[in-house]
C-alpha cells in the first residue's frame, strides 16, 4: 500500500475564515484581555450546555484546578478517578494536595466504573472526578447517586465530550462541575482554554476569584478608597484572553456540525472495522450519544502475527498518524515515585496494553477515513 503525501493526524482544529476575522476584530479592539468577549463565551457555552454559570480559564488544567479549588480539596482528602485520562485529571488533585485513587474501569465503556468507585471510598473521600472518555459520558447516574449516598462533589472532565448527551440530557449539567478544555484536538478550540460550567453559585464565585489571584473588590463599602480592592484567597493568573474567547465563540457555532461529522466517520469506521476479528470497536451505549472525541480500537493481539508497536509503527510508516490514549496515569514515573504500584488496575492495564486510536476529526476527508480503514486492513491481513 501507498504511503500517504501527507501526516494525518489523530485530531485537528478547524478554523474558517469567519473564525479568523473574529479574532482580527478583537485584536482592533480595546480589550484583549478582561474584556467582554470572555463573558460572551461563558454565556453561550453556559446556554449550550444547559448551566446557570460558567468560567473561562487559560487552559482545561488550569479550570480543573480551579473546580478543585472550589471543591475545597485540600491535604488529607481522597479524590477518586479513573487511570485511563490525561495526567491533568489527577494532576488537579495534586495541586491542591489532595490524593487521586484511581477506580478501575468499566470493560465495556472504558469509563470509570461505578463499582470500583464505591469499592474505594472510605472516610476521607471528598469527591469523584469522572472523565468522559473519548466523549462518551460516564455513567452519571449511577455516580452522582454515590455521591449523593456519601456526601461528595462529583466534578465531571468533560475535557472529550462537549456536546455530548446521557439520557437525553446534555454533558455540563450532570455533575456539581463540569470541565470543558478548548485545546485544538477537542470539540470546538480557542488555541488554549478551558471552563467550568455549575448550577451552584458558591462555585461560581469561587472560580472567579481562583482565576484572576484570589483578588476581588465585590463586596466593598462605599466608605472605602476608590482604588481599594482585596486579595482574599491565594488565587492565581489563570484567566483567558478576549483573543481565545472569541476564537471560542465563534467555533461554537459550528460545534454540532463538527459532532455531526465526527459520529458520520465513528459510523464508517464501526461498519467497516467490526468484522476484523483482531479489532474490537468502541462501544457506543444507547441512552448516550458520544462526541467521539477518540476513536479507540482494541487490538486482540492472540489473533495478530504482529504486536500492537508493529501496527503502530506500521501505520505512523504510512503517514497514518494514529496514537495510543492513555498510558494509565498512575504508571507515569511521577506516579510511581509517589508510590502507586503497577497492578493496581487490572483492567485499565489490560485494556491499555491493547489500545489504538485512530484519526478522527471533522475536517477528515473521505479519503483520509478510507486510508485509515485501508491501511489498517492491509496491515492485519
Ligand atoms: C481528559 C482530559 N482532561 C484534562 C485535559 C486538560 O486540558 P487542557 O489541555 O486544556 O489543559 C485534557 C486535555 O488534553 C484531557 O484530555
Amino acid at each position: 500500500m501507498e504511503r500517504r503525501n501527507n501526516f494525518l493526524s489523530y485530531g485537528q482544529q478547524w478554523i474558517s475564515d469567519e473564525d479568523i476575522e473574529q479574532v482580527i476584530l478583537t485584536l482592533k479592539s480595546p480589550f484583549l484581555t478582561q474584556g467582554p468577549k470572555i463573558k460572551e463565551f461563558e454565556d453561550r457555552v453556559a446556554e449550550y450546555v444547559g448551566a446557570k454559570y460558567a468560567v473561562a480559564f487559560s487552559n482545561g488544567t488550569a479550570a480543573l484546578h480551579g473546580a478543585c479549588f472550589a471543591a475545597g480539596i485540600g491535604t488529607g482528602d481522597e479524590i477518586i478517578t479513573t487511570p485511563i485520562t490525561f495526567a491533568a485529571t489527577s494532576n488537579a488533585v495534586l495541586y491542591c494536595g489532595g490524593t487521586p485513587i484511581f477506580a478501575d474501569i468499566d470493560e465495556e465503556t472504558y469509563n470509570i466504573d461505578a463499582k470500583e468507585i464505591k469499592k474505594n471510598i472510605t472516610p476521607k473521600t471528598k469527591a469523584i472526578i469522572p472523565v468522559d472518555f473519548t466523549g462518551q459520558p460516564a455513567d452519571m447516574d449511577q455516580i452522582m447517586e454515590i455521591a449523593k449516598e456519601n456526601n461528595l462533589i462529583v466534578i465531571e472532565d468533560g475535557a472529550h465530550s462537549l456536546g455530548a448527551t446521557y439520557k437525553g440530557r446534555k454533558v455540563g449539567t450532570l455533575a456539581d462541575m463540569t470541565m470543558f478544555s478548548f485545546h485544538p484536538v477537542k470539540p470546538v478550540t480557542s488555541a488554549e482554554g478551558g471552563m467550568i460550567v455549575t448550577d451552584s453559585y458558591e462555585y461560581y464565585e469561587k472560580l472567579k476569584l481562583f482565576r484572576s489571584h484570589g483578588i476581588t473588590n465585590d463586596h466593598l463599602t462605599s466608605d472605602e478608597e476608590p482604588w481599594y480592592y482585596e486579595m482574599v484567597e491565594l488565587g492565581y493568573n489563570y484567566r483567558m484572553t478576549d483573543l481565545q474567547a472569541s476564537l471560542g465563540v465563534s467555533q461554537l457555532k459550528r460545534l454540532d456540525f463538527f459532532i455531526e461529522r465526527r459520529r458520520e466517520i465513528a459510523e464508517i469506521y464501526t461498519n467497516q472495522l467490526r468484522n476484523i476479528s483482531a479489532i474490537t470497536c468502541p462501544t457506543q451505549l444507547e441512552d448516550t450519544d458520544s462526541g467521539w472525541h477518540l476513536y479507540s480500537i482494541q487490538l486482540d493481539l492472540g489473533k495478530l502475527r504482529l504486536s500492537r508497536r508493529d501496527v503502530f509503527n506500521q501505520l505512523r510508516k504510512l503517514n497514518i498518524g494514529v496514537h495510543v490514549h492513555y498510558i494509565p496515569v498512575y504508571q507515569h514515573p511521577y506516579y510511581q515515585k509517589l508510590g502507586y504500584e503497577k497492578g493496581l488496575c487490572p483492567v485499565a492495564e489490560k485494556w491499555y496494553e491493547r489500545a489504538l486510536t485512530l484519526p478522527i476529526f471533522p475536517k477528515m476527508t473521505q479519503k483520509d477515513v478510507d486510508d485509515v480503514i485501508t491501511g489498517l486492513k492491509y496491515i492485519l491481513s
